[in-house]
């Protein structure tokens, strides 16, 4: 049965390049598991795009000396380069800035308006004098009031722990630009989150089977819910859509607020593109879909709390009830698949530091695959991971050269030698057999972790196929069988099979190599299909031009199956898949992202 899938991919931030530790968490495993899905014959809509709004961007811009959306289409721009280098399939990559996700979450908005899930407040807030804008929290730093600590935050102190409410600070100033922040009494709009607490806590009771991490977040996420604001005194975001509030130069949507509706708008951007504007109601108003949603840990509450509550507030379905919004009754998420944190120390020496490891760079030296193998097989899954180089090469090496790497080569090389192409199989032994049911059998295995977004162990069953082929050929020496060519051929064909089972179940990690390897069994067109970039006019607001990322994945050949080759099918000299890595890189990183060693 086929089953409509969203994956629901977290929105980067448009205000700096990507490093890996971003990319673990919201792309690499969105990734891997939107490829599984579509092999394993599901209909994927998976979505994301740049988070423009909001002071991040603001501060960043301010930096530079740009607007904030020069800095938003700036780092848009990178930002959608490096994933489409990374090889993430999505449906749409998009940004907040277009004029779609501004209506969108207008109406949203106005639903949850008209069921009464938001209450105006008077409340006090610091800005920035010299611009008016708000001042949030962790942007404002003094002397803590509990311990006296210079370099406290607005929100907590680092130094004794405790959480801090920014008027308490003492000598409080603006780490923006040094200024003392005013505290001023400004009304907001609040989302009324007490009203959620029956239908937020009835629905997240339901949720057992997520990842243990995120379990432990979300457990007592629903006792003591207070208002919260979803307004800002900021002149960059989204208008809000109220009388009294529309023109307000300095009210906007709390970027939070609109982000977490992209998931929505995002879909509703890609159907419009489609050319059939109600195609996102199979994925949002089918109760038969599933969504999976992907992001770092620092984003839970904001997937398991709030937007939810967002969601029950448009449908009319929180405490206070109401009636469906514009869009009928929304999905709420099915999973929410939450990394930690990848961090980069580069080296397992604790006296060394390393440096940020930018995307760009890392794509450049070492290409897609093996930063999709690193974070799949040895990333931040369940626990906060360090990236090293010494891991990284040795995971290159061994794992991808060594093992996969040769035994394409070497099954590919021989077939090519002695037969030319495919040859064909005469009566297979149990050796024969059995390596073949093991390929097999890791379909339902490999399978079943990748559907559960295990891909640490989904990416070692895979390889366990892979040893196994490998011993094969070391015990059944082919290559001494120059007497029996009826033997041998039946070894080349069943170590051949092998390949392309395992080329098949290691396809979501390593959709470039997967592609070559494909065409290095004699295979043509698309097996593994990539994402585009594309230049495209916004559909709402002239004259604006948007860089996208999308793709034609119907047109993928590859199916979550054992795929029979075919008997004299030619075969080509294979070229190496994975080039090695210096062993050297372990100790000193590359020249972009060095290991310091301290004194
Ligand atoms: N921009 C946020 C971050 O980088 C993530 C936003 S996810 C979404 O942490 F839900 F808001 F889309
Ligand atoms: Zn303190």
């Amino acid at each position: 049965m086929s089953t409509p899938v969203l994956t629901a991919v977290a929105w980067p931030y448009a205000n700096g390049p990507r490093h890996i530790g971003h990319v673990s968490g919201f792309g690499v495993p969105s990734d891997v598991f939107s490829r599984y899905q579509r092999m394993a014959g599901n209909r994927v809509l998976m979505v994301s795009g740049t988070d423009e709004h909001g002071t991040p961007i603001q501060v960043q811009a301010d930096k530079e000396g740009l607007t904030p959306q020069q800095a938003a289409d700036k780092y848009t721009r990178q930002i959608t380069e490096d994933l489409r280098g990374l090889g993430l399939s999505y449906d749409l990559f998009t940004r907040t800035s277009t004029g779609n996700h501004a209506e969108v979450t207008q109406q949203i908005f106005l639903a949850l308006h008209r069921n009464g899930y938001v209450i105006p407040k008077t409340t006090t807030g610091a800005i920035s004098p010299s611009t008016g804008r708000t001042l949030p929290d962790r942007y404002i730093e003094g002397t803590c009031p509990i311990c006296g600590y210079d370099g406290a935050r607005g929100d907590q102190c680092d130094n004794c722990g405790n959480q801090l409410d920014a008027a308490e600070l003492r000598n409080p100033r603006s780490r923006i630009n040094g200024e003392k922040p005013k505290f001023v009494e400004t009304e907001h709009l609040f989302l009324d989150l007490p009203a959620f607490t029956e239908t937020l806590g009835k629905w997240l009771s339901t949720k057992t089977d997520w990842r243990p991490n995120v379990l432990n977040f979300t457990r007592n996420l629903v006792d003591d819910m207070r208002p919260r604001p979803i307004t800002r005194d900021l002149d960059w975001g989204v208008r809000i859509p109220l009388d009294g509030w529309r023109d307000q130069p300095l009210k906007r949507f709390y970027v939070w607020f609109d982000a977490v509706i992209g998931y929505f708008s995002a879909s509703v951007e890609w159907a419009r593109r489609t050319g059939d504007a109600n195609a996102w109601q199979q994925w949002w108003n089918n109760p038969d879909a599933r969504s999976y949603y992907f992001m770092g840990k620092d984003n839970i509450t904001f997937h398991a709390q709030i937007w939810p509550a967002l969601l029950l507030g448009h449908n009319g379905e929180g405490d206070k009830g109401g009636e469906p919004g514009p869009y009928g009754t929304l999905r709420l998420p099915d999973e929410i698949v939450s990394s930690e944190f990848l961090t980069m120390s580069g080296s397992k020496f604790s006296t060394s530091r390393g440096t940020v490891i930018y995307v760009h760079d890392f794509l450049r030296e070492f290409g897609p695959d093996t930063l999709r193998y690193f974070i799949s097989v040895a990333g931040p899954e369940t626990q906060d991971t360090d990236f090293t180089w010494d891991e990284f090469t040795r995971r290159v090496n061994f794992e991808l050269a060594n093992e996969w790497g040769n035994l394409v080569n070497r099954s590919i090389s021989m077939a090519h030698k002695n037969n030319g192409g495919v040859p064909r199989p005469n009566t297979p032994t149990q050796a024969d057999e059995d390596l073949k049911a093991q390929a097999r059998a890791a379909f339902d295995t490999v399978g079943a972790h990748l559907s559960r977004s295990r891909f640490r162990q989904a990416a070692q069953e895979a390889m366990r196929v892979v040893s196994a082929a490998n011993k094969y050929l070391s015990d059944q020496q082919p290559w001494k069988l120059k007497d029996d060519p009826e033997r041998r051929d039946t070894v080349l064909h069943t170590a051949l099979q092998v390949v392309s089972d395992a080329n098949t179940l290691l396809t979501p990690f390593l959709p470039h190599a997967a592609q070559k390897v494909h065409e290095a069994l004699g295979g043509t067109g698309v097996w593994a299909a990539q994402p585009e970039l594309k230049e495209v006019a916004d559909l709402d607001v002239p004259d604006r031009v948007n860089p996208i990322l999308t793709g034609g994945y119907d047109a993928e050949q590859a199916r979550w199956e054992s795929r029979p080759i075919e008997v004299g099918r030619p075969l080509a000299k294979p070229t190496p898949l994975f080039a090695k890595i210096d062993p050297k890189l372990a100790e000193t990183g590359p020249e972009w992202a060095p290991i310091q060693v301290n004194g």
